[in-house]
């Protein structure tokens, strides 16, 4: 089993080194356009095996796509990311182009490829990434919400001073600072509904802090985050390839489900073998549905910029 990693920058480099830590694939493929730093990166993490003790193997290649043939899955993150004060959604002309010719290429040497998209504006660059693809809808997916739903964990463990794993709690909507829809009403520890143990400006801080959560980490870092961006195209990559059925919300291509169409955007799916193999529903309140039409919007006037710009 093969899975490729386009771009050895922060995200692809940590993706690669989560798959391979877990023995996820037997072997990964790290592909960056810039001569040396793939190959560079993979000896670096190859040289981490004997310390660690896994056996998959990374090979880096400077935009040698015949590395990638038979892959199983592709992670893109190749792309420029945000600088502070920047929006996820000022990338999209420099990132368009490139995700475009990136999904082109997989494509040519792995018909059967699913594709997990992370390049930001990430609902346009998944939208653009089906439309150029022609591939069935299910193998194309964003990465986002299950970085959101992640940070929205880590936010709700500090305020009630619990384990981010005994709680449940996801994000829907566009990965954006203002459309992502962290769903508190939904949360729960261990099944018991957080907002038995919040007050109501404790939920309105910690949905704020984690629709921010990617700004607040670009003005701290001055680029963008890597490892749990990372750690969740890892951890979706390895769902598909161990045909694991975890939902995640992740955007994927919505006809009709949620009210809307010719949209990806984030909504909770089951990942296995087969890409999104199923969208799971959810019962909204009328202010939750409303904010997810309003999401749509926003991440439909992105994808027109696309069509403006005669990219698709
Ligand atoms: P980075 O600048 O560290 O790495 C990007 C890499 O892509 C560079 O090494 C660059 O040489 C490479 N690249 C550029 N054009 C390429 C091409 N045509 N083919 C192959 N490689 C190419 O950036 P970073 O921090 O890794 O972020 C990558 C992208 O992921 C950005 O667009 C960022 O906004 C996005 N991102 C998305 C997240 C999400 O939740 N969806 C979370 C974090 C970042
Ligand atoms: C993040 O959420 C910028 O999408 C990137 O960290």
């Amino acid at each position: 089993m093969k899975i490729t990693v386009i771009g050895a920058g922060a995200v692809g480099a940590t993706t690669a080194d989560n798959l391979v830590r877990r023995n996820i694939a037997e072997e990964i493929v790290l592909l960056d356009i810039k001569e040396g730093v793939a190959e560079g990166k993979a000896q670096d993490i190859m040289q981490t095996s004997a310390l660690l003790g896994f056996n998959s193997k990374i090979v880096g290649v400077t935009n040698d796509y015949l590395s990638t043939a038979g892959s199983a899955v592709a992670v893109i993150t190749s792309g420029i990311p945000r600088k502070p004060g920047m929006t996820r959604e000022e990338l999209i002309g420099t990132n368009a182009g490139i995700v475009k010719t990136v999904v082109e290429n997989l494509i040519k040497y792995s018909p059967e490829i699913i594709i997990l998209v992370v390049s930001n504006p990430m609902d346009t660059m998944t939208y653009l990434a089906l439309k150029v693809s022609g591939l069935p809808k299910n193998r194309i997916i964003g990465m986002g919400g299950a970085l959101d739903s992640a940070r929205f964990k880590y936010q709700i463990a500090e305020k009630l001073n619990a384990s981010a794993n005994d709680l449940n709690a996801i994000v829907i909507g566009g990965h954006g600072d203002t459309t992502m829809i962290p769903l508190i009403k939904h949360a729960t520890w261990n099944s018991v509904p957080v907002h038995q143990f919040l007050t109501e400006e404790e939920e309105a801080d910690i949905v704020k802090k984690t629709m921010v959560g990617g700004a607040t980490l670009t003005a701290l870092i001055g680029t963008s985050a890597w490892y749990a961006p990372g750690a969740a195209a890892a951890a979706m990559a390895e769902s598909i390839v161990h045909d694991q059925n975890r939902l995640f919300t992740a955007s994927v291509f919505l006809d009709g489900e949620f009210d809307e169409s010719d949209i990806n955007i984030g909504v909770p799916v089951i990942i296995n073998k087969n890409g999104w193999e199923k969208i799971v529903p959810l019962h909204l309140s009328e202010e939750e549905k409303q904010a997810f039409s309003k999401s749509a919007d926003a991440v439909r006037a992105m994808n027109k910029v696309l069509k403006d710009s005669e990219i698709i």
